[in-house]
């Protein structure tokens, strides 16, 4: 059984707060308990300088988020935790991904589309105020990605087009060099808590209504207290529906606890009441996380010397495989020059594969050069006809898809973008095998 690779990224933009705790750091902490997983986690102090230019708040940033981590459990024996900036392979493996990717697919990245978009409403110049820093960021997180062949990437839904994008590197780097990387998959945590904020809205430092994770006790107390309600008086029944202080509760407390303080809204406890109830239960699981918190905070040559430790663990893999890549693009020691241009190595390849079962009806499939198997067809009495619909998914791509429904089903966690992806691979191979 292979050994599953995860890797995370934290940019080191903020302070943690509850919603990130809930959402991220919990279940990833437990999740890098599991059998059977290798799990890397990383600042992502590089990606942080794209919004941030303020130089301490960078640093304190980064020391608060890996102490967080460290005092929620996170074990740096277990993972590999380690800081990107310690790792200078990563902005090397930057530039080679940027030469492989087309600029196109960035033009298209949500993040700068949202800004070329407000400007153009603004009547601005469409790249107004956007660094080419924002514009790379998919290609420096393709990197993080890349650099260890990570199998799963847990990641919100927002970034999922950032994993389609490290795919379509890896897929564009192994064709031109060999099959170098592995293709990640977005593992999206669809049932982990998003956790409303102090005004209802999901919790985001964007909107400015968090809870930071680490306040002391008695700041904790004030802003569960300024969670907005909605105006009943004590005795008056509540709903549990879109009660932001509720949803919070349910991400601390057990199933019975959570049945009971549903009871308690029936009953009309009063909102002070209920927030005292909701305090209390948080501060149940975060006083002990606090305590090693304040520890590691005031013991910054700590956290150095862990963040050092895994990041030596992380080079002793990214500093060789660096050094294969480095040859597999031609950057490569004079003396070792090949007596002759080698022909490019055999590259595996896509492939759409044809058969008639034992129905003698016809059928086709199409498979990735791992021999995934990404979409396959439903069955055709004339092979002819089969062959006419490989056409048409070869020259219009995903938007052949909408008219062929009938006809071709995509594997389970295979998106448009992974066909496209796969079919421009097999158009590129016939481009590059026709004589010029
Ligand atoms: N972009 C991620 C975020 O904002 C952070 C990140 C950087 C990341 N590199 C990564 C996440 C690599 C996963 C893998 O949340």
């Amino acid at each position: 059984m292979r050994t599953e690779r995860f890797l995370t990224g934290i940019t080191t933009s903020g302070t943690p707060h509850l919603g990130n705790y809930v959402g991220s750091i919990r279940p990833s902490v437990q999740a890098s308990l599991r059998a059977g997983v290798q799990s890397f986690y990383f600042l992502a102090d590089y990606h942080a300088l794209i919004k941030i230019d303020d130089p301490a708040r960078i640093q304190r940033s980064t020391l608060e988020i890996a102490a967080s981590w460290l005092a929620c459990g996170l074990d740096p024996e277990r993972v590999i935790f380690y800081r990107q900036s310690d790792i200078p392979e990563i902005p090397e493996l930057t530039w080679f991904l940027s030469c492989v990717l087309g600029k196109g697919v960035l033009n298209r990245a949500h993040a700068y589309k949202a800004a070329v978009d407000k400007n153009t409403a603004a009547g601005t110049d469409p790249d107004a105020d956007v660094s080419v820093g924002l514009f790379m960021y998919p290609v420096l997180m393709g990197a993080d990605i890349l650099m260890f062949n990570a199998h799963q990437v847990p990641v919100g839904r927002d970034q999922v087009q950032h994993i389609e994008m490290a795919r379509d590197m890896a897929a564009s780097f192994n064709h031109r060099y060999g099959a170098h990387f592995t293709e990640p998959q977005a593992a999206i945590e669809d049932n982990v808590a998003t956790l409303p904020g102090l005004d209802g809205r999901k919790m985001s430092k964007s909107y400015d209504n968090t809870i930071p994770l680490f306040a002391p006790r008695a700041q904790l107390q004030k802003l569960i207290a300024s969670i907005v309600t909605d105006s009943k008086a004590p005795g008056e029944p509540k709903s549990v529906e879109g009660s932001a202080l509720f949803q919070i509760y349910q991400a601390f407390a057990s199933a019975d606890e959570t049945r009971a303080l549903q009871q308690a809204y029936q009953d009309g406890i009063a909102w002070a009441d209920a927030k005292q109830v909701v305090f209390e239960r948080i501060d149940r699981d975060i006083a002990p996380l606090r305590a090693s918190y304040q520890a590691l905070m005031n013991d910054p040559a700590r956290i150095e010397a862990i963040l050092h430790a895994g990041a030596a663990k992380a080079r002793a893999i990214a500093t060789p495989f660096m050094t294969q890549l480095r040859h597999a693009v031609g950057l490569r020691d004079l003396r070792a020059q090949a007596a002759a241009p080698v022909k490019a190595a055999k590259v595996a390849l896509p492939l759409f594969k044809q058969y008639r079962e034992k129905d003698g009806q016809f059928y086709f499939k199409l498979q990735d050069a791992s021999g995934r198997l990404l979409l396959q067809s439903a069955a055709f009495v004339d092979p002819k006809e089969s062959a006419q619909v490989i056409g048409q998914l070869q020259q219009q791509g995903v938007a052949a898809l909408p008219d062929l429904v009938a006809r071709v089903t995509l594997s389970d966690g295979i998106s448009g973008a992974d066909v496209d992806a796969v079919l421009q691979i097999l158009r590129d191979a016939k481009a590059q095998a026709k004589p010029k």
